[in-house]
């Protein structure tokens, strides 16, 4: 018998996420951000499970872009990286993968002839990790119409900085630099919006939004969780209570005795740490939850279990699923006592943990 330590991905909750984005980006088209295995998740059951709504894909690199193609999906699927070999260009080609172009070297190997895939531009708007600044488009858009690639553009990229935080002024910036840089080519597609920008009032996502981790069910704003914001969870991160006992006034739990009782404590052993991806930041407080009741962590989290405190679940037994974090106990709430984020937490699951599709 495996270990019943497992994250459940819920398929619905997923597609819930999915039309809830296609809504809040209006008349924007939505492609759907299945990077990093899909948050975690899994790229090709993430990806099959979409493939009736979502009309594009986006992914970092070209073998999770193979990844979905060899699961039988047809799909576009955006390289936000653009590609990271010369050759990659012929495969981008054949396969329909549109790379997102951010550099003189990109444009070069594009230029050197060969299969010329449909791309897109990254334009620099202040995030400053990638792509050419506003006043380097022009002379680039001589050069591709000069070199005949011009025909193959989509359009423009960009990505914003702090779209998580409403009191920013950075993401309005980004947007009226992008409008400007790009408004000579009415014809291209442009494409912005991360999660967050879909939770900003008024904020213009142009023709294509590309949201990652609201798809998933985890907050992309500061100051709220993914349920507050209509979301669901669509990861539950669930194991086993294998030991209970009680802790006597006075006595500790764990690596470096951390947490000592004040009152005799029963508690419970749960089979998951950090050789899991639970996060071993997540200290004594962190919530959980068995059966639907929340009770807290006590001490520190070791590689293959931690403890909880089962004064609240006084009928807890071993073998009880302990919710790790899922519909009762948010991933971001877990990521905030860790000092991270849920990005981190989901994508940090181990491969020791099945993910099992309901
Ligand atoms: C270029 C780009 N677009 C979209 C996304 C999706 O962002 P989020 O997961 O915050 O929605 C990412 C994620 O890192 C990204 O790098």
């Amino acid at each position: 018998m495996p270990r019943s330590t497992v994250a459940h991905i819920d398929l619905d909750a997923l597609r819930f996420n999915y039309r809830l984005a296609r809504e809040k980006a209006g008349i924007a088209r939505t492609m759907a951000v299945i990077k990093a295995d899909g948050y975690g998740h899994g790229i090709t059951a993430v990806a099959s499970a979409l493939a009736n709504d979502a009309e594009k894909y986006a992914v970092a690199c070209i073998e999770e872009a193979f990844a979905i193609r060899n699961s039988g999906l047809t799909q576009p699927v955006v390289l936000l990286q653009g590609v990271h070999a010369r050759g990659d260009l012929a495969d981008c080609q054949a396969q329909g993968f549109e790379p997102v172009l951010h550099s003189t070297q990109q444009l070069q190997w594009l230029a050197a002839g060969g299969p010329t895939p449909t791309f897109w531009l990254k334009v620099n708007t202040g995030m400053n990790r990638l792509g050419f600044r506003p006043d380097e488009l022009p002379a680039l858009m001589n050069t591709l119409d000069a070199g005949g690639q011009r025909a193959q553009l989509l359009g423009f990229v960009t990505h914003f900085a702090c779209a998580d935080d409403l009191e920013s002024p950075m993401t309005d910036e980004q947007t009226r630099c992008f409008d400007a840089a790009t408004a000579a080519w009415p014809d291209l597609m442009r494409s912005v919006g991360n999660s967050a920008a879909h939770f900003r009032a008024g904020q213009c996502l142009y023709d294509w939004s590309r949201p990652g981790i609201m798809l998933y069910g985890a907050s992309p704003m500061i100051g709220a969780t993914g349920a507050e914001l209509g979301l669901r969870a669509v990861m539950t991160l669930q194991a086993p209570l294998i030991s209970t006992r009680m802790v006597r006034a006075g006595e500790s739990v764990g690596y470096g005795a951390s947490w000592v009782a004040e009152t005799d404590t029963r508690m419970g052993m749960v089979a998951i740490g950090y050789g899991d991806g639970y996060p071993r930041h997540a200290g004594t407080g962190t919530p959980a939850a068995i059966g639907g009741q929340r009770v807290r962590l006590l001490g520190r989290v070791s590689m293959d279990m931690l403890a909880v405190d089962l004064t609240k679940a006084p009928e807890a037994r071993e073998g009880d699923a302990v919710e790790l974090w899922g519909p009762t106990v948010g991933v971001d709430e877990v990521a905030a006592c860790a000092g991270t984020i849920g990005y981190e937490l989901l994508t940090g699951v181990t491969a020791r943990v099945p993910r099992i599709c309901l």
